[in-house]
């Protein structure tokens, strides 16, 4: 048994040392080390044994399979590289062909003004709170200080769903109830945070206006803010966002959650020459909203805004059309 083993061996080594294709290489493989290959067959033989041989015999059977096994990876690699070689100079290796350039990803330019933001945001205390996109009539608007018979909810075209009081929501505030519900601990902590995200409206669609679009909501929460801080907080991340030298106007406003409110206008070079660009709405967060989040309103303050980051992105990049944004169109979007 042995013998016929060991010349098993010696027979695999000495072929393999002659093969120079990998077609030879592929049937020495199958010869010795394949399912039906002599190699295994022994290996399969050991349990079949008398105990007194096996012990030797399967030591034996076992470090030839690994010698051959690495005797053939060893050959492979050789045979390879020779080929390869080989191809080369007999010409059917075209090394002049043009490489196939590989597709890479990019963010969305959206993505990027949003990232940006949330950087800037961070480095001044503010966390990222995420909000959901489906809401309650409620949250959307009655807790935000607009009961259902409130005029100014016109302000918001809606998309209803089938479930009575439940819509897409049409703007990042409600996210303002639940950080501060969530975050609050009863109204007894103070909060910093911006909720970013998508928000939806029933528009009619143009290249200025589209039905879906990303907000960066903002909330602070303290025992002595006021509107100085306000005005303080915005103009600082406006300067980072546009550079020292952008031009920072506050222009009195409404909204029902804000008292009082205001919008936010930048004029820079940054954004081309045109007049000024209006960036987002704010206020000091309404006694009533402070309220709906859980806060005593006699002795916490607070601010909030709300920012259109796409319109920066658009002017940024000098894009023409909204509806790019959204469309998926790889043109676009390779220009990222
Ligand atoms: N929610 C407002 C909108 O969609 C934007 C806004 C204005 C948000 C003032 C605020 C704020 O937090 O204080 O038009």
């Amino acid at each position: 048994m042995l013998e016929q083993l060991e010349s098993t061996y010696q027979e695999g080594l000495a072929l393999l040392r002659d093969i120079r294709d990998s077609a030879a290489l592929r049937d020495w493989e199958l010869k010795y080390l394949g399912k039906k290959g002599a190699v295994t067959q022994m290996l399969r033989l050991v349990g079949t044994l008398p105990k007194e041989e096996r012990a030797a015999f399967g030591k034996r059977v076992n470090e030839i399979n690994e010698a051959l096994t690495s005797a053939y990876a060893e050959r492979e690699a050789l045979v390879q590289q020779q080929e390869l070689a080989r191809d080369l100079e007999e010409g059917e290796i075209d090394v002049t062909l043009p490489g196939r350039a590989r597709q890479v990803g990019g963010l969305h330019p959206a993505t990027q003004t949003l990232r940006q933001f949330a950087d800037i945001w961070a480095a001044m205390g503010f966390l990222v709170f995420r909000s959901r996109d489906v809401e309650s009539d409620e949250l959307n608007f009655s807790l935000l200080n607009m009961p259902p018979y409130h005029p100014a909810r016109d302000m918001w075209d809606t998309f209803h769903t089938t479930t009575p009081g439940v819509i897409l929501r049409t703007h990042t505030s409600p996210g303002q109830i639940h950080a501060m519900r969530q975050l609050g601990d009863n109204g007894s902590k103070p909060i910093r945070v911006i909720l970013p995200g998508m928000v939806y409206r029933y528009e009619q669609m143009s290249a200025r206006k589209e039905i879906q679009f990303n907000q960066v909501e903002g909330l602070a929460i303290g025992r002595h803010i006021t509107l100085t801080d306000l005005k303080g907080t915005i103009t600082e991340f406006l300067r980072r966002v546009f550079g020292a030298d952008v031009r920072v106007r506050f222009r009195s406003s409404y909204f029902p959650f804000t008292e009082p409110s205001m919008e936010v206008d930048v004029r820079s070079d940054a954004v081309g020459k045109g007049g000024w660009l209006e960036v987002a709405g704010c206020g000091m967060v309404h006694p009533v909203v402070l309220q709906n989040g859980g806060y005593d309103p006699t002795q916490w303050s607070g601010f909030a805004f709300g920012f259109g980051p796409e319109r920066i992105t658009l002017l940024k990049h000098a894009i023409p059309d909204i509806r790019y944004f959204w469309g998926n169109d790889l043109r676009f979007l390779e220009q990222f």
